[in-house]
């Protein structure tokens, strides 16, 4: 299935943020949205384990030179069971990588508090900056250094890895040789190689052919193996990887607008391109 495209439309009219209640992720107010958001019942089980990832109400800001603050995040609010496969999505520019590199460590948020488990690793969008080493095993076992294994062990968790993502056969394949897609699912082994419990995945599947992404969503899908060991958030503005998902969340304007199950995402934004569509040709038709 091609890319839906929703990812180009702007946020509608129909969509008005201010209106939402008090915490922020209550049901948007008037006109009402399609859908009720829902699945978020507090911060009450906050860190009990059941989680992997926690955002609470998470701001990012800028400082422009002439001193004031352009806002990128406002007032998220997320939160991913361990062990499952949840997907961001919003339109172009609404603030997904932001929150993702915030979520990451890799920008630290003006205001709000993140929890992560640990070890988590970060994929980039571009498989060409991911892979370092000449060949697959190499790369795999990069970053096991650190973990004083025997060369025995270190051989087990290359493999084990390189299994997961479905690479067992690419062991000693220069990296120079690997697809885009391929060069993605030996960074999520190297990740799963160093026993990673959180896998944060930004847009991975962007520069790839139809195979390769399929490919690449499939070997997380697969990482995640149903032991809850690994938890993963996958940054997207395909539609059409939402059947992949456990849950999802969907972003506009720096917002968090629904949190939810992968289907009830699916309508929501179903309905959002259907409200959009029929505007413009109402106002084309006024
Ligand atoms: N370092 C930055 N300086 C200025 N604007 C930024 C910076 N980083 C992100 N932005 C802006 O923040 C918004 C959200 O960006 P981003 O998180 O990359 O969106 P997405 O991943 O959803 O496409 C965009 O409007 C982008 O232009
Ligand atoms: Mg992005």
């Amino acid at each position: 299935m091609g890319c839906v495209g929703w990812a180009s439309l702007q946020p509608s009219p129909l969509c008005n943020p201010e209106a939402r209640d008090g915490n922020g992720l209550g049901q948007l107010g008037n006109p009402p949205l399609p859908v009720p958001i829902g699945m978020w019942d507090g911060f009450g089980e906050l860190l009990n384990g059941n989680f992997a990832i926690e955002g609470r109400n998470l701001n990012y800001s800028i400082a422009t030179r002439n001193g004031n603050s352009i806002p990128i995040l406002r007032d998220c609010s997320i939160r991913i069971p361990s062990g499952q496969l949840w997907m961001l999505l919003g339109p172009n520019g609404c603030g997904k990588s932001t929150l993702l590199k915030v979520l990451a460590g890799l920008l630290k948020p003006t205001h709000g508090t993140v929890y992560v488990k640990r070890p988590k690793s970060f994929v980039f969008q571009n498989p060409d900056h991911q892979v370092v080493m000449p060949t697959v095993e190499a790369d795999v076992a990069f970053g096991l250094g650190k973990f004083n294994l025997t060369q025995d062990e270190a051989r087990f968790r290359v493999e084990r890895a390189l299994d997961a993502v479905g690479m067992s056969n690419y062991l000693q394949r220069p990296v120079q040789t690997l697809s885009g897609g391929q060069k993605q699912r030996v960074a999520i082994a190297g990740a799963l190689a160093e026993a990673c419990k959180v896998l944060l995945l930004d847009e991975l599947t962007t520069f790839l052919d139809e195979s390769d992404q399929v490919g690449v969503i499939k070997a997380v899908k697969n990482s995640l193996g149903g032991s809850g060991e690994v938890t993963a958030l996958w940054v997207t503005h395909r539609l059409e990887e939402l059947e992949y998902a456990d849950g999802a969340v969907y972003m506009e304007d720096g917002r968090v607008i629904v949190h939810s199950d992968a289907a009830t995402i699916m309508d929501y934004i179903k309905e959002r391109q259907a409200s959009y569509v029929n505007q413009i040709n109402s106002s084309r038709d006024s």
